[in-house]
């Protein structure tokens, strides 16, 4: 008989697979993908160096009611994700020079059940578990990320690539300091997804003994000391709509600066099980991939909330009236049709408040401003476009030439404000 989700006591009984997270396994799958064919679009490239760690592997495989059939994992789907995209890029796009993509894989599971349960499942599935490239780790994600990075590091010169899927259940596993070690001590070509159950906070604020264990082994004490938690309690007893937004502005902002990722997007993922929504965080130091994962949610309409609304400065700051967060509460951002216009007309209006005296490249305003966005680079182009259209701006390219088409917008490019035109040239 299949068992509650994430419960795998032996592999003759699969649990069941909620909906929300085979829709969070599409996304990574997705990103994968995406992820080996940007950074092999160059078709001289003949080897790809990737280390994959996944730091709570879970057994493998589950029961899927939705589809009515047996499916993958995480650690699976990863594994296969990356020969899959291998083949795809070798037969469409490459004639000459043929891809390697050399992964490590590391599956850390804690549980020995579970554990044993994986090294089935990886079997089952034609994957060699005695291969040099497949690690199975049975401990915990912090006693065993050490070694993890220390293999990682003897791997390259400080350019390794690594993405971490990090899917902790509720927010304790993955304690703050170890998102900054990894980002600290991994390479700049670090990423990592995060799961983070905002609602097992929010819901069960408390200063009990076992609640306050929990945020001090989250490294959350700093942001929600006693003292901070004690007046939230009360604030909550008057206005629970509004604690709950402070709550999540503060997570967002510690998480975000002590993690030392510099781009951070929290999605929300709304649980069809518990009702209870939970954050897949996504954390790098490229715009290019923070875009990529952007481009993949809005793929996904209806089936994630963004964090923020469609503006520029959703997410940052602390605003003590915090009426910009109402909208976030009601989850009315779903990558749909009417969020796709609310974060046009946004950008229409947002940039602008960017443009100055000084020439302002269309990259530099991106990554600046891009972390409280739900916009793809795309949509800010678009936006740019409108404003050269309506003449308020030059956009002057490299070797000093004036854009005038939409095709023709390079990230490179600079933003002149029209009356600052003369002192260019
Ligand atoms: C949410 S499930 C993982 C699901 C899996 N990533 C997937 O998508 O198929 C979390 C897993 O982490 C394991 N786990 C719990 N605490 C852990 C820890 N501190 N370190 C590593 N694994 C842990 C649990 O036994 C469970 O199998």
């Amino acid at each position: 008989m299949a068992k509650t989700e994430y419960e795998w006591v032996d592999s003759g009984s699969l649990p069941e697979i909620a909906e929300h997270s085979e829709v969070k396994h599409s996304v990574i799958v997705q990103y994968l993908k995406q992820y080996v064919k940007v950074l092999t679009i160059n078709p001289s490239i003949p080897n790809l160096n990737l280390h994959i760690v996944d730091g709570f592997s879970g057994g493998g495989r589950y029961y899927s009611p939705k589809h009515k059939r047996e499916v993958y994992g995480s650690p699976i789907l990863l594994h296969n994700t990356i020969r899959e995209v291998e083949a795809e890029i070798n037969t469409t796009s490459r004639t000459k020079t043929k891809l390697s993509v050399n992964a490590q894989f590391y599956f850390i599971e804690k549980k020995k059940p579970v554990y044993q349960c994986l090294k089935d499942s990886l079997c089952s599935a034609g994957i060699d578990i005695n291969s040099e490239n497949i690690h199975i780790i049975n401990k915990s994600f912090t006693d065993a990320i050490d070694p993890v990075i220390n293999s990682i590091l003897t791997h390259g010169r400080g350019d390794q690539r690594a993405i971490y899927l990090l899917d902790q259940y509720g927010y304790t596993d993955v304690p703050i300091p170890y998102l900054r070690y990894i980002f600290g001590t991994s390479g700049k070509n670090s990423e990592a997804i995060l799961t983070f159950s905002t609602d097992s906070i929010i819901n069960y604020l408390s200063d009990s003994p076992s609640y306050l264990k929990g945020i001090k082994k989250a490294g959350l004490h700093e942001v929600l000391s006693l003292e901070a938690i004690n007046d939230l309690k009360e604030l909550k007893q008057v206005d629970s709509k509004q604690t709950r937004a402070l709550i999540e502005q503060s997570l967002y902002d510690f998480v975000w600066k002590k993690s030392k990722a510099r781009f951070f997007t929290p999605f929300f993922i709304r649980s069809d099980v518990s009702n209870r929504s939970y954050w897949l965080v996504h954390l790098s130091n490229h715009p290019k991939a923070r875009d990529e994962m952007v481009k993949i949610h809005w793929s996904f309409q209806n089936s994630f909330a963004h964090y923020g609304g469609p503006g520029l400065k959703m997410l940052f700051g602390f605003d003590a009236n915090l009426s910009h967060l109402e909208n976030q509460l009601q989850f009315d951002f779903l990558f749909d049709e009417s969020a796709e216009s609310r974060t046009r007309d946004a950008l229409l209006e947002g940039v602008t408040e960017y443009f100055s005296d000084e020439p302002l490249e269309i990259f530099e305003l991106i990554s600046s401003t891009c972390n409280g966005s739900p916009a793809h680079y795309e949509q800010y182009l678009d936006a740019i476009y409108s404003h050269l259209c309506q003449k308020g701006i030059k956009i002057i390219g490299k070797n000093g030439e004036q854009r005038r088409s939409r095709k023709s917008l390079r990230l490179d490019d600079k933003i002149v404000l029209e009356r600052n035109l003369t002192f260019m040239f």
